[in-house]
């Protein structure tokens, strides 16, 4: 079966029909820029674009970088503030003219690295980052999602954590690996603390980097590993999650 998934990102919108049964694009994807400033109305636009360039007609599931509650995006921080308490499953579906599923990206990716990923089978508490603009985080107990927990929102040391650990901290700031590995080591050891996971999946773009930083990390008793689906994870989790899966 096929369920068209889109990921609405920081930089791009991309989006492809995934093969549910392989948890894999169908088709190659087709990316469009992120319109700046992010308003709902030049990404629903972005979004009918992205759909319109396969021939689709069928049930979508969309990522939002914030929490979202039946289909109302809740909250905006790398993204326009427009998009607070806006309903975006009715903005995205009167534009699409298709029925749409809206959740947040952290826990699409979150979603498709259980069921086709790093997370296959895992029982117990999984934590799943994704580390990026920001940090998203979706939390797993017994493979069953707990939604918008938001951990990388967490103060810690006086700082927000995805101010000061994700990717975008290490390059606005040129951290090396070295010390950036170490402002997430102490992220991580915090939400160990917190939740006693049993495995933390750290996902996003530098997941394709884990062999530069995951050595360095130390005193974290849960194990880790890299995500394993890397850049189509969200358009495979939103497409699950349209699914109903
Ligand atoms: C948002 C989260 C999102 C994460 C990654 C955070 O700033 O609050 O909802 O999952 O960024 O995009």
């Amino acid at each position: 079966m096929q369920i068209f998934g889109v990921d609405i990102g920081g930089s791009g919108i991309k989006g492809a029909p995934v093969d549910l049964d392989r948890g894999d694009l169908a088709q190659e994807r087709h990316k469009v820029l992120t319109p700046h400033p992010a308003t709902p109305k030049d990404v629903a636009d972005c979004v009918a674009e992205v759909v319109g360039h396969f021939d689709w007609s069928g049930p979508v599931g969309i990522t939002f970088p914030g929490v979202v509650t039946d289909g109302v995006t809740r909250t905006a921080a790398n993204v326009d503030k427009g998009w607070v308490d806006h309903d975006a499953r009715t903005l995205l579906g009167e534009k699409l003219g298709l029925p749409v599923t809206v959740l947040n990206d952290a826990d699409a990716a979150g979603i498709a690295e259980m069921a086709f990923g790093a997370g296959r089978g895992r029982k117990g508490t999984v934590i799943m980052l994704t580390l990026g603009t920001g940090i998203g985080s979706a939390v797993f107990i017994d493979g069953q999602l707990v939604p918008n927990t938001e951990l990388g929102h967490l103060e810690l040391g006086g700082h927000e954590a995805e101010k000061h650990a994700s990717t975008k901290a290490k390059e606005d700031e040129e951290l090396s690996w070295h010390h950036w590995a170490h402002r997430v080591q102490k992220y991580l050891e915090h939400l160990e603390m917190l939740f006693t996971p049993e495995l933390f999946i750290l996902g996003g773009g530098v997941s394709r980097k884990a062999d530069k930083f995951l050595p360095l990390i130390e005193h974290v008793r849960a194990e880790m590993v890299p995500a394993e689906l890397q850049n189509n994870a969200g358009i495979v989790g939103a497409a699950m999650a349209a699914a109903g899966k």
